[in-house]
């Protein structure tokens, strides 16, 4: 399987930069699976940027309903029709700010497979989870509520992000990560049917170019999520390229 880079642009950016940093990592060049998840409203110059290479364009978080009356929010279904293959569903900030539960998150993750794309279901233990050492109960039950019976080979990806990593320059150790990602595997494996090396599981939390290549060649791990480090094109890249 391909390693999967995902960047993570949160609520950064503006026309003229997303034009500019899609151009450059279009133009990486390397052998990963890579993906830039803008904000809804920059989709369209990146995916324009992105036509004709290898980079896929992708959403931070979908409605679980096709349409409808529900203000402000955007589909799977449109995000399919702006251009993207992907959308990551469940990011932790989205369920702190926001209070999305792993059936929500489930439902959006199921809008998404209807629709084409691939969901990028995250989850991932809070410090005082870890601290009381529940990280992998917590982990367990948010793989298993999460993810929708369509699930099948190479419909969905899972990304393990502990949220004490994320934003914070800490990462996991990667005895933690290679860990965590067995647990993951073992679990996603019992309730999907499909072996381990069907299922991609993406390490996220503080990935830089430092740790990248590191966290990489971890055993379990399929690709990174990477948010702060994703805005920076020469960082970026030699992420793209220790793939
Ligand atoms: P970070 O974010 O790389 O800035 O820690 C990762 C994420 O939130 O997906």
């Amino acid at each position: 399987m391909k390693k999967i880079i995902v960047g993570n642009w949160k609520m950064n950016g503006t026309r003229d930069m997303a034009r500019e940093l899609a151009l450059a990592v279009a133009g990486c060049g390397g052998d990963a699976r890579v993906v830039l998840c803008p904000p809804a409203v920059l989709l369209a110059p990146v995916v324009e940027a992105l036509s004709g290479s290898r980079v896929a364009a992708g959403g931070q978080d979908c409605h679980a309903k096709e349409k409808g009356a529900y203000t402000g929010d955007i589909s799977a279904a449109m995000l399919k029709d702006a251009g993207c293959e992907y959308v990551i569903v469940g990011h932790s900030e989205r369920r702190q700010a926001y209070g999305e539960t792993d059936v929500l998150v489930r439902a959006k993750a199921t809008a998404a497979i209807a629709s084409g794309l691939i969901p990028i279901i995250c989850f991932g233990e809070s410090d005082a989870e870890r601290s009381a050492g529940r990280a992998e109960e917590i982990v367990a039950r948010q793989v298993a509520d999460s993810i929708p019976d369509e699930a099948g080979e190479g419909n969905f990806v899972l990304a393990y992000e502990p949220v004490w990593a994320i934003g914070s320059g800490k990462t996991a150790t990667l005895d933690d990560i290679a860990r965590m990602h067995a647990h993951v595997l073992g679990v996603a494996s019992a309730h999907t049917g499909l072996s381990g090396p069907q299922i991609a599981v993406l390490y996220g939390g503080s990935v830089n170019a430092a740790n990248a290549a590191e966290i990489l060649a971890t055993p379990g791990v399929s690709g990174v999520l990477v948010g702060g480090a994703s805005l920076k094109e020469d960082e970026f890249c030699t992420m793209i390229k220790s793939a």
